[in-house]
């Protein structure tokens, strides 16, 4: 059955301008796009996104990054998308992240790792609910 994930492409891939490549390797892996928006998240959006992590000594900087800088949400679409999407990504720290994964290849640390993606089905349905709305999901026929 068909699975959505929330991808997003954060501050530091539009910075470096890989936008494009990034999205290519998207699409290479089977993923289809069914929504895509670019947004600038104030501090209070992003602090509101990665919730979770209120607790975490890295909260501060990394809200202050989500919200340094445009970032592209997109919802993605493919069987077993939240574990093939994160399989694609690779592991947060690029330095420990697989040969030929995203975040091997373009990101540049820990926190600006280019790319974020849903951990759990779960997740990614209320992680799609805070930037999508039901009509923003784009289906063909
Ligand atoms: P993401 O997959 O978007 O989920 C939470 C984000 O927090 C993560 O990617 C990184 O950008 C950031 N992050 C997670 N762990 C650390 C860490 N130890 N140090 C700095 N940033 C982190």
């Amino acid at each position: 059955m068909k699975e959505r994930t929330l991808a997003i492409l954060k501050p530091d891939c539009i910075e470096a301008k890989v936008t494009g490549k990034v999205i290519d390797e998207i699409l290479a892996a089977g993923f289809d796009i069914i929504a895509m928006k670019m947004v600038k998240m104030d501090a209070k959006t992003a602090g509101e996104f990665y919730r979770v992590h209120k607790d975490k000594p890295f909260y501060r900087d990394l809200v202050a990054f989500m919200s340094s800088g445009r970032c592209i949400p997109m919802v993605l679409e493919k069987e077993n998308a939240v574990e093939d999407f994160r399989k694609l990504i690779g592991a947060t720290d690029p330095a420990e992240a697989e040969e030929g994964t995203i975040r091997k290849k373009y990101a540049t640390s820990k926190q600006n790792n280019i790319v974020h993606g849903s951990d759990s089905p779960e997740n990614a349905r209320l992680e799609i609910s805070f930037f999508f709305s039901e009509a923003e999901l784009v289906q063909n026929g």
